[in-house]
């Protein structure tokens, strides 16, 4: 697939087909995260891959409390906040999040070696390049994936997601967990939410920052 396909056909599908994933292909695809720049040089990815209900149920364990207990104080009050495509994609990916992950039934569990000051309170903005780095990585394995015929979808953990990960797969000190991704194929009525319209060339600007006309944005 031409790298142009490849970044146009690239979405985040939440809906999976029981095909599975073959190891071989899921080694070139998690190959293409050693290919992105890294700050340092070192390249000090690590994947965990999980496959199977009952692990991907023991990973995932506390995100139905924790989704159910957002989803019900958040929607209502987020649909006078969001434009109507973040809230269109929010209404179907929210349901969502915890059946995207096991469905795929590869799931995949990216960690980073990160050191210098905690990941959540960074000194400087050069405090976050591993972070950076190991989200210029899941890029390339999105877009490898997509190559490959693929679907990813991403759920960041939140609350206490991240430590149970952790824990769960005996992640060594000194390795953080940026997100879960779920590779599959994607299902024949998987939902896309509708893509945002981006005129590129209003936000292009020579020299200067242009005000934007009113049919930019
Ligand atoms: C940093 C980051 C965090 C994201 N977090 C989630 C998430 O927690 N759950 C989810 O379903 N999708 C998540 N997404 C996917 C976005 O919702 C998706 O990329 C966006 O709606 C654009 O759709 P597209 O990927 O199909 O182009 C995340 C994407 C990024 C880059």
């Amino acid at each position: 697939m031409d790298f142009y396909e490849v970044l146009e056909k690239r979405r985040t599908v939440r809906d999976f087909s029981d095909r599975k994933v073959t190891d071989e292909v899921l080694k070139k695809i998690l190959a293409a995260a050693f290919k992105a720049p890294t700050n340092d040089h070192l390249r000090q990815f690590e994947f965990v891959v999980v496959r199977g209900q009952e692990n991907i149920a023991r990973v995932i364990a506390p995100l139905a409390g924790n989704i159910q207990g957002f989803t019900e104080k958040n929607v209502d009050a987020l649909a006078n906040v969001m434009d109507k495509d973040e809230y269109a994609m929010f209404t179907d990916a929210m349901p969502k999040q915890q059946k995207m992950l096991a469905e795929s039934d590869c799931l995949v569990l990216p960690f980073f070696f990160h050191k210098g000051s905690p990941l959540l309170e960074p000194e400087c903005l050069s405090s976050l390049n591993y972070f950076a780095s190991a989200w210029a990585a899941i890029e390339n394995i999105l877009l490898a994936a997509t190559a490959e015929g693929l679907a990813c979808a991403l759920h960041i953990p939140i609350e206490q997601e991240a430590e149970h990960v952790k824990q769960a797969v005996n992640a060594p000190d000194g390795y953080e967990f940026p997100c879960f991704i779920a590779i599959g194929y994607a299902a024949p009525n998987a939902h896309l939410p509708r893509q945002k319209a981006v005129n590129v060339e209003d936000r292009i600007h020579q020299n200067v920052w242009q005000p934007s006309t009113p049919s930019a944005r």
